[in-house]
């Protein structure tokens, strides 16, 4: 395997020292770039996009070229680990994905076999290999998944939702299903996350987005206890190099305590809490990933200074700060606040690992 160059991001998921502290942003490879835009319409449309190694790898490089990320970032989506178990999914132009047959019943959520990830999502691995071939070592490679909750959401829903009202109405009137639907995403995503190590991912993240929409007792039940099922399961080291893993709960700052001892190496920070009050809670047992505000990026570039500034003050001399927003890029975002973004990183950060 090629040496890698910079593995600043690895060595801070491990609480390791750093000249500088690493960054990259979720959804870094996005609309909000033209070059994105570019290459989606050559592969035709998002799914074709996610279903393309080679223009897939193409993507997922683009914001190392451009931003200079510490990290790249696999191009794909969760949802394709649903579409692997047999659900049909579509993509609409400007719209959000659906599953126009969602799961209804416990004979639906019995049908569902786990898939074979070298089979089923061969093109996931497909482009796994292609970007660590492109990457030559440059920077390291996180691979993802949803997690079961975030997924079991969209599966029951049929795609988006407001009031979440047909996952939560099976959750609370029929939860032995529900508990079966989640275990059976926990046997797959861990099938999936090491199947993408095997390739090649030198981390993973566990994206739970919609956990934050669950009461304390219903998030431990429903969603951080099959996280930690998954992990039990994740291959933690590859090539000789520990693979972290990342757990990002949108909404979940109030269950810090119990993420952090779920056995993730890193717990991702949304932007509701200050990375310093999030640092004195846990600690440093694990590192912190986060957490600007993605709306910062509509402010003027010397205000993103600024704040990237006050984050890694608040944040200050420690070992174990992976710099990232607290959710994604969103697709009207100026490229040049991107770019000012990731330079502010690199330009205001070493003065704190000296
Ligand atoms: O971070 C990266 O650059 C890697 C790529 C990535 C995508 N989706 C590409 C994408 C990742 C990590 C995801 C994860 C994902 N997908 C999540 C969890 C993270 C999060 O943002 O909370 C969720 C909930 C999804 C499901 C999904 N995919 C939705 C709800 C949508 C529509 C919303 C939107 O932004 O339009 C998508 C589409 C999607 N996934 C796009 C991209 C670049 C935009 C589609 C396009 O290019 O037309």
């Amino acid at each position: 395997m090629t040496e890698l160059h910079n593995d600043l991001f690895l060595r801070a998921c491990l609480r390791q020292p750093v000249e500088r502290t690493p960054v990259w942003m979720m959804r870094q490879a996005g609309r909000y770039l033209a070059e994105y835009r570019e290459t989606r319409k050559r592969a035709g449309g998002f799914l074709d996009l996610c279903k393309n190694p080679e223009l897939a790898c193409e993507v997922t490089l683009q914001p190392i070229d451009i931003l200079g990320a510490d990290a790249a970032i696999l191009f794909s989506d969760i949802l394709v680990v649903p579409e692997a178990m047999g659900m049909e999914l579509t993509f609409g132009a400007g719209e959000g994905p659906k599953f126009p047959a969602p799961i209804a019943s416990r004979a639906d959520v019995e049908r569902l076999p786990v898939p074979d990830p070298e089979q089923e999502l061969d093109y996931v691995m497909a482009a796994v290999r292609a970007i660590r071939r492109a990457l030559a070592g440059r920077v390291p490679l996180i691979g993802f998944s949803g997690s079961p909750w975030t997924l079991a959401t969209y599966m029951v829903e049929g795609g988006g939702s407001k009031t979440f009202s047909k996952v939560k109405g099976m959750m609370f009137n029929d939860p032995d299903t529900m508990h079966l639907l989640l275990a059976k995403l926990a046997d797959a995503v861990a099938a999936y996350l090491n199947a993408q190590i095997a390739n090649g991912a030198q981390a993973v993240q566990i994206f739970d987005t919609w956990g934050g929409i669950l009461t304390t007792r219903d998030y431990r039940e429903f969603s951080l206890r099959y996280m930690r099922r998954i992990i039990e399961q994740l291959t933690r080291e590859h090539e000789g190099r520990r693979v972290p893993v990342i757990l990002y709960t949108k909404g979940g700052m109030g269950w810090l305590e119990d993420i952090a001892a779920s056995g993730c190496d890193v717990v991702g920070l949304d932007w509701t809490i200050d990375i310093d009050r999030a640092r004195a809670r846990i600690g440093d047992r694990v590192a912190l990933q986060g957490n600007m505000d993605p709306a910062m990026l509509y402010a003027r570039p010397a205000r993103i200074r600024e704040e990237v500034r006050d984050i890694l003050r608040r944040f200050g001399h420690h070992n174990g700060h992976i710099f990232n927003l607290g959710h994604g890029i969103t697709p009207d975002v100026p490229r040049e606040h991107a770019i000012e973004f990731f330079r502010a990183v690199r330009e205001e950060s070493p003065v704190f690992h000296r």
